[in-house]
């Protein structure tokens, strides 16, 4: 190989190895999403007045108002008024609830297309956790595209 060849071909293999890592950064990172959702904790402004994004990924969260202390209690939480996508180049990463700001659960989803953004979490509240008789759940999901989204919803302890 003479010096010609060998520039030829160390040229062409850079540009090729330039093209790939690009396209793969663009499939793995998309560029056209809205950063700023990424760089806070979103929730919803004004519930009176949602937006299509706020109704599409502020977590739903459905519980009893009122609970026994220590007795077993369901809490539902889905993701949207209308369940959010989950398909290969959108979906909802995970679904995690906390009990104030201690974490209580989590639960990874993979976008396969039939697991649906929606989980229950089956929860006990012991009497020394709810000083002031009563708690507030706080459930978080992260979609790949539209950032972190936190929703709230408060019990009362008995
Ligand atoms: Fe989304």
């Amino acid at each position: 190989m003479n010096r010609r060849m060998f520039l030829q071909s160390a040229l062409t293999g850079a540009v090729v190895a330039v093209s790939y890592r690009t396209a793969a950064a663009i499939s793995y990172f998309p560029t056209k999403v809205d950063q700023a959702l990424f760089q806070n904790i979103n929730r919803v402004k004004d519930p009176a007045a949602k937006t299509p994004l706020e109704k599409g990924h502020a977590p739903v969260i459905i519980a009893p108002a009122s609970v026994k202390a220590g007795d077993l209690f369901t809490v539902e939480v889905s993701v949207g008024e209308t369940l959010h996508p989950m398909g290969p180049a959108h979906w909802i990463q995970y679904i995690e609830l906390s009990i104030g700001n201690e974490p209580a659960g989590r639960i990874d989803l993979q976008p396969k297309g039939y697991m649906k953004p929606k989980a229950a979490f089956t929860l006990a509240i012991p009497k020394e956790s709810a000083t002031e008789g009563k708690i507030t759940l706080v459930a978080r999901q992260h979609c790949n595209l539209h950032g972190l989204w936190e929703g709230n919803f408060d019990i009362t302890v008995t």
